[in-house]
């Protein structure tokens, strides 16, 4: 088989984008999964939190975004932000000419995939739960499935904040979980990028027996299929290092470069540049 590979444009960078540190657990989940492949990252710091935020806010943000990751030449789009997937995806991909995915369609997809029981919790910012994108979704792959959807507010201050090990965020933790104590789910979404970072103290009060859902790692997957559909996958020879990887944000960059270089990353993040989002 003959593949044509322009090299520019393979070699060009995927962009991620979030509210701030939470989409930073998607891009962990594609460092992992795609090495070859370089990452400019944008983190909202100023403006989060998305979750509380109007349909129209979150979508011009996002255009805005979407405008700054193109000026540096990225070949894809991946929206690791459950709340920017749910308001903005589809006025992306309708005004810009490169392949963009969200977080959302990923996660229903693997939590279907996953549930025994037929029955899915959900939790995430109250934007991503009252938009019901979730129920959408998982209905388009299994009508019958029903979908309990809980806001955890709380929980995204207390990760930016950085207790992700905390008796405050398990107290919290407790009282929003407790939803779900009657409602025989076998399968709950960690339907907000930030939610991953609290995956043990959530396991701890759901139990064994729920399957929790990190729609990072099915994003990965749907994007590594969307380059090699578009002809547009990192030759293999073309290791990204920490210095290709590139980290911008709307706030003081020393915080998300602490809380980044503390949650496992594949890299070390050596320099984060703070940039006027409002002038895109
Ligand atoms: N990262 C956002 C999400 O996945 C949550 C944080 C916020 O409210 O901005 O929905």
């Amino acid at each position: 088989m003959n593949i044509n590979i322009n090299t520019d444009a393979n070699l060009a960078p995927i962009g991620i984008f979030d509210s701030g540190v939470g989409g930073l657990t998607v891009a962990r989940e594609i460092m992992r999964q795609l090495p070859n492949e370089s990452v400019v990252y944008f983190g909202d710091t100023a403006r989060v939190p998305y979750g509380s935020k109007s349909e129209g806010t979150i979508i011009r943000y996002s255009k805005q975004i979407a405008r700054f990751l193109l000026t540096k030449h990225v070949k894809a789009i991946v929206i690791a932000c459950n709340t920017a997937s749910a308001f903005a995806l589809e006025s992306l991909q309708r005004e810009f000419d490169v392949p963009i995915i969200g977080v959302i369609k990923p996660g229903a997809k693997t939590a279907v995939a996953e549930t025994v029981t037929k029955r899915i919790g959900v939790i995430g910012t109250e934007g991503t739960i009252h938009s019901q994108i979730y129920t959408k979704v998982i209905h388009e792959y299994d009508p019958e499935t029903v979908v309990i959807g809980k806001p955890c507010p709380l929980f995204c201050p207390l990760v930016e904040e950085g207790w992700l090990h905390d008796t405050v965020t398990d107290e919290v933790a407790r009282r929003y979980l407790s939803e779900f104590d009657d409602k025989n789910i076998d399968t709950l979404i960690l339907g907000c990028t930030h939610y991953p970072l609290l995956r043990s103290t959530i396991k701890k009060i759901m139990g064994d027996n729920v399957y929790l859902v990190n729609p990072a790692y099915e994003t990965a997957l749907r994007l590594r299929e969307l380059l090699s559909a578009n002809n547009l996958t990192s030759p293999s020879e073309s290791i990204a290092d920490s210095k290709q990887h590139r980290f911008y944000v709307s706030d003081t960059p020393e915080k998300f470069k602490a809380f980044g270089n503390s949650i496992d990353l594949p890299f070390y993040i050596e320099k984060v540049e703070q940039i006027n989002i409002e002038a895109f």
